[in-house]
């Protein structure tokens, strides 16, 4: 029988977080190496390398690779070279990276739409893909996408955006009705109205801010540490049985 505490030790576990640098990326991060899992983040830039400096600093096991999400051979590059500095194998997959874009719809620029498609649905489409292909020899491994309230709403002047997050919950319970009986898990955790600088126009806008509190039953914005508890618990065993579920953080957001 499984004992509760080993639940939630990801002890020797490795895992790779793509955007491990971001608001939210941070927490994922942390939140892994916090509970004993050795992390490779993929990040643009020296984002990634600076926060794994950070974690390991902290005394955590954490490395960082370069890559640009847009751009389809950095994606499996980047892959490739983090299992390597994972020596060989990975256990847990997190897509955390994102990006958004807003304008009216009869306005919006392909170069947006074809940008926010490409780093928010389809690099994570790849990562997926190349983590499953080596987790499913070894018929173990976890895959958490970070999907989004625009998973579920369709928004306003982001038409790109909600297509890529209703594409990613989507995705995330196609992926888990392959993968499931190969002994993977793959779920989403979809986050409410998080105070990070996606939002920060929004944060800023007292009419706006305070039409978004009056509809979160918690009555506060989320934060990336919001994350980490459930995080974890979709990284190690507690969550075996738990496949293709979309689980929103979003203080009873939806439930309004
Ligand atoms: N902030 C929120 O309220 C909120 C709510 C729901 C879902 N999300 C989702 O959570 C995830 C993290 O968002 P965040 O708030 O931490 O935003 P963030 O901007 O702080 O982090 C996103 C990360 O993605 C990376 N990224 C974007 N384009 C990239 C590219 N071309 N190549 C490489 N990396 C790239 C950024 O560098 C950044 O590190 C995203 O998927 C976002 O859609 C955020």
């Amino acid at each position: 029988m499984s004992d509760v505490k080993n639940m939630f030790d990801l002890t020797g576990k490795k895992a790779i977080v793509v955007g491990g640098a971001g608001d939210l990326g941070r927490s994922v991060s942390a939140a892994l190496c916090e509970a004993g899992a050795g992390v490779v983040i993929i990040a643009r830039g020296e984002k990634g390398e600076q926060y794994a400096a950070f974690l390991r600093d902290r005394g955590f096991d954490a490395d960082c690779v370069a890559a640009d999400l847009s751009e389809r051979a950095q994606v499996d590059q980047s892959f490739y070279s983090a299992v390597e500095r994972l020596d060989g194998s990975v256990d847990i997959l997190v897509n955390a990276a994102g990006l958004q874009r807003r304008h009216r719809c009869e306005e919006f620029p392909m170069s947006d739409w074809e940008m926010v498609l490409e780093v928010n649905l389809t690099a994570l489409w790849r990562y997926c893909q190349l983590a499953g292909r080596r987790m499913i020899p070894r018929r173990s491994g976890k895959i958490i996408n970070i999907a989004s309230m625009l998973s579920y709403f369709g928004g306003y002047t982001v038409p790109a955006y909600a297509a890529s997050k209703g594409g990613v919950a989507q995705l995330t319970k196609a992926l888990s009705n392959e993968w499931a009986g190969k002994g993977l898990n793959i779920n989403a955790i979809a986050p409410g109205y998080m105070d990070t600088k996606m939002n920060k126009n929004i944060v800023s806008d007292p009419r706006r801010n305070s039409e978004i509190l009056q509809r979160i039953p918690a009555q506060r914005w989320g934060k990336g540490d919001d994350l980490k508890g459930v995080v974890v618990f979709l990284a190690g065993p507690g969550s075996n049985y738990i496949n293709g579920a979309i689980i929103p953080v979003d203080g009873g957001y939806l439930g309004r």
